[in-house]
């Protein structure tokens, strides 16, 4: 598995404090509201477990799986919603905790499909953003680190839903993307 990595981009150590002083913004931001922390499955799975032991103010959770078609690295920006939310969110404060902003067309889509429910309000938390991709208006309200145009994995980030469990981010070698193509 690590001979595919080309390069180490983020350490475990860098990660932990990017996600801790995320933790704290969001616990002070958010300190009377009725939090909901809704984790994007699968990809943020990592990054929303420590990010909510970082988050010192009450709080609930909850998640959403969607598939944009397709197992390339790019996403199709069709969603499909593979599993909902258990709950209504009328009343809740929604933060969306996503583990990369790409194009920006999964979470454009999430963000009118979850509106449209009236939460109180909807942030999206992002520990990565990939500006320069980006297809459609899309800001996110925090965001750890920005990450140049490269297809990166690990920390729950997959290629063909491998790499997820590397501790760190690395930059997947080309060839390991280029050869599933022939
Ligand atoms: P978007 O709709 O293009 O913004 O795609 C976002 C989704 O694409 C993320 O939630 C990831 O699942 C996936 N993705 C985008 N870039 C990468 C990457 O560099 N590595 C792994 N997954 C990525
Ligand atoms: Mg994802």
């Amino acid at each position: 598995m690590l001979n595919d990595i080309k390069e180490v981009l983020f350490s475990e150590e860098l990660l932990d404090s990017v996600v801790k002083k995320l933790g704290a913004q969001i616990s002070s931001d958010y300190k009377g509201r009725n939090l909901l922390m809704v984790s994007i499955l699968k990809g943020s799975i990592v990054f929303m477990t420590d990010l909510m032991r970082s988050i010192d103010i009450p709080c609930e959770i909850d998640f959403m799986a969607v598939s944009s078609y397709g197992s390339g690295i790019k996403s199709s920006g069709t969603v499909r919603i593979m599993k909902d939310l258990d709950r209504d969110i009328r009343g809740y404060d929604v933060l969306i905790v996503e583990d990369i902003l790409d194009s920006g067309m999964t979470l454009n889509y999430l963000m009118d499909l979850l509106y449209a429910r009236n939460p109180n309000s909807i942030r999206i938390c992002t520990l990565f953003d990939k500006p320069e991709r980006r297809k459609v208006d899309i800001f996110p309200d925090y965001k750890g680190l920005e990450v140049p145009d490269e297809f990166i994995v690990g920390y729950g980030l997959d290629y063909d839903e491998k790499y997820r469990n590397l501790p760190f981010v690395g930059i997947l070698k080309p060839q390991v993307y280029m050869k599933n193509k022939e």
